[in-house]
């Protein structure tokens, strides 16, 4: 899980993956349903070189996790992670899952689905939780002023890619080297594998699979975890001084 990025825009000077949402750090809600996941024999998340919140965390996630530090981009993040999982012995074969931690509300039924179309097509360059567009696209032009619509794109065949991505260790470790060497850093594990010339499977994931990036995207994780019964924290004790 890349945890690395700084994205300090949301909160007072707080990464965003540490952002509070009902009460418990996004990083956390984010990692649960993998922490809960039998098949998943391993976690790493990636942080920050001296981020200050991580420690404390994983000292109360239900089970261990291994950590390795980011890099200046995701996919140097990424590269990071999968290092780690070397050391910890996965081997070419084993299957690999990158999540953002800035997606809080994945569920356990996308992580299946997932698993379950890559792992039954043996030949798949690995794939991806991906949406089929709804919305009309338009190109905007600010060239003579105002912002204003210069035509209208296709939407057919577009998918917007979520995560989890799902890949074979070897196979996305060669695909990142490959793209550091060429001087290109792609934004999706995904990419780097289509630069390699494979098609990894687009899987159908849930447009509540969203990446927190502004306000209104933490009202609606918030919005969508408590719609899922999802437990506030409750707020620390209080200790010291009685009034
Ligand atoms: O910035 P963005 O929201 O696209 O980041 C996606 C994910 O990649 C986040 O979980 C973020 O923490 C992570 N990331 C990282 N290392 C970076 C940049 C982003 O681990 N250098």
């Amino acid at each position: 899980m890349p945890a690395a990025g700084r994205g300090e825009r949301l909160g007072a000077g707080i990464p965003k993956q540490y952002l509070p949402l009902l009460g418990r750090p996004m990083l956390e809600w984010s990692l649960a349903p993998f922490l809960a996941d039998a098949a998943c024999r391993g976690v790493v998340v990636v942080a920050a070189a001296g981020d200050i919140h991580w420690s404390a965390l994983r000292a109360r996630l239900p089970r261990p996790v291994r950590e390795a530090v980011g890099g200046a981009t995701r996919a140097d993040s990424v590269a990071s992670g999968l290092a780690a999982l070397r050391a910890a012995r996965a081997g070419d074969d084993d299957w690999v899952l990158v999540h953002d931690a800035a997606r809080p509300c994945v569920t356990a039924a996308e992580i299946d689905a997932l698993r379950a179309a890559v792992g039954a097509d043996p030949r798949a360059a690995g794939g991806l939780l991906a949406l089929p567009l709804a919305d009309t696209l338009k190109r905007g032009d600010a060239a003579h002023g105002a912002l204003r619509s210069a035509g209208t794109l296709s939407r057919e065949s577009l998918w917007r890619a979520l995560t989890p991505q799902m890949f074979r260790l070897g196979a996305l470790q060669r695909a990142l080297e490959a793209a550091a060497r060429d001087g290109r850093s792609p934004t999706d594990e995904a990419q780097a594998l289509e630069w390699q010339g494979l098609a990894p499977r687009l899987v159908a994931g849930e447009a509540t699979n969203l990446k927190v990036t502004t306000q209104a995207d933490v009202t609606l994780a918030e919005a969508i975890l408590a719609a899922r019964g999802a437990v506030a924290a409750r707020p620390a004790a209080v200790s010291g001084v009685r009034p």
